[in-house]
């Protein structure tokens, strides 16, 4: 059995008595870093993700650096749609943009099935050799994106305003759209699968589009999936903590998903949600991003009031409401992570 220095983050997802709130930081490893950029300068980031020495760096980091409970691999959600057979570029300060999309049958036959654990063997290599240089320092997390934020990606070819093409093919053709989103479960679920054997101890689905939808089609096209992939993850004790953005009407149906801890956007009250759901899953969350854009004043106060308001008692990972931006001082999120290992102890 592994040993972990520091195991909070796993058993607060399991809603074990501990003596603090654990914190990290959804995006930790990234631009905000002078460290990270410096790695950045020698590599793009696609050879970063596919260089295990390079991610496993760049991983390790905000352990270090900024004192996170947890390290979540250095990757990318768009690893899944290149597997399937669409290259993608990351295009500087634009994001990623696709080769090709999906629009029609003759796409959806394009897509290549096979061979995951070596299209993506770089991903499983760099999770091995970061569990071995963390040491059991903390707990490393693996994720992906949920199928709905996958075939959005994968129908728009990169970011998009008004979404207007996957729209069109789910009110269009929902048909393919479910045949689409069948595929990519499997995948996925074979995905974190291969990423639990290579020794990650939680997984964290993004469901980062899932607030595009109404809530009957949210059901329909976004948390059927969600529950497919994890009803198919094969697993030990590892848990599963599913991201939701803007789903304010399905967090019942959410909780019954299967997954062990749901992460929440800042527009939530984290209180309310507890007495909503709390008895049945943990909690992720829920800062707004924005707020390390104030003094350490400001940053205290508003962290205050997320421990404050779920209050007291285990099962609540501490993390932002969605991922930290780029040009974030690191000196503010490093007042965050000590602020949040101070303060919570009182409510524990
Ligand atoms: O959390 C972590 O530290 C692990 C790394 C991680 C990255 N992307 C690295 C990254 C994770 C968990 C992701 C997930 C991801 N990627 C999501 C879901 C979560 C979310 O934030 O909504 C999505 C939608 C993507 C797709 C993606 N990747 C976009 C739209 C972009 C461009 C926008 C941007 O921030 O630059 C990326 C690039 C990306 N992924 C960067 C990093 C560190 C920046 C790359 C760089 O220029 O160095």
């Amino acid at each position: 059995m592994e040993i972990l220095k520091n195991d909070l983050f796993l058993r607060a997802c399991k809603k074990e008595t501990i003596d603090r709130t654990p914190i990290w930081i959804m995006r930790q490893a990234g631009r905000y870093l002078p460290e990270y950029r410096k790695v950045r300068e020698k590599a793009d980031f696609k050879t970063m993700v596919k260089t295990p020495e390079l991610a496993t760096e760049v991983t390790i980091q905000p352990v270090d650096i900024i004192g996170v409970d947890a390290a979540i691999i250095f990757s990318d959600i768009l690893v899944i749609p290149e597997a399937l057979g669409m290259n993608y570029e990351m295009v500087e300060s634009k994001g990623p943009s696709f080769d090709w999309t999906i629009s029609d049958e003759k796409d959806f036959e394009k897509l290549s099935r096979s061979d995951l654990s070596d299209k993506l063997s770089y991903v499983f290599e760099a999770l091995k050799l970061t569990k071995k240089e963390l040491d059991g320092k903390v707990p490393l997390i693996g994720f992906s994106g949920s199928p709905w934020t996958l075939l959005t990606y994968m129908v728009e070819g990169g970011g998009s305003k008004n979404f207007a093409k996957i729209k069109t093919l789910i009110f269009n053709n929902p048909s393919l759209a479910h045949k689409l989103l069948d595929l990519i479960s499997e995948t996925v679920a074979e995905y974190l699968s291969l990423k639990i054997e290579s020794g990650v101890n939680a997984v964290q689905i993004f469901d980062t589009w899932g607030g595009l939808l109404s809530p009957d089609l949210y059901r329909e096209f976004s948390l059927k999936y969600i529950k497919k992939v994890i009803a198919n993850i094969k697993r030990n004790s590892e848990s599963i903590i599913s991201y939701a953005k803007g789903i304010h009407h399905s967090l019942d149906e959410l909780a019954d998903s299967g997954a062990d801890v749901i992460s929440i956007d800042w527009t939530h009250n984290i209180g309310e949600v507890r007495k909503q759901i709390g008895n049945r899953v943990a909690l992720q969350g829920n800062m707004d991003p924005t707020a390390l854009y104030g003094n350490i004043d400001i940053i205290k106060r508003e962290a205050l009031k997320v421990l404050d308001s779920y209050g007291k008692g285990s099962g609540h990972v501490f993390n932002l409401g969605h991922g930290i931006l780029p040009d974030i001082s690191p000196d503010n999120t490093k007042a965050l992570v000590d602020i949040v290992k101070e303060e919570s102890q009182r409510y524990h």
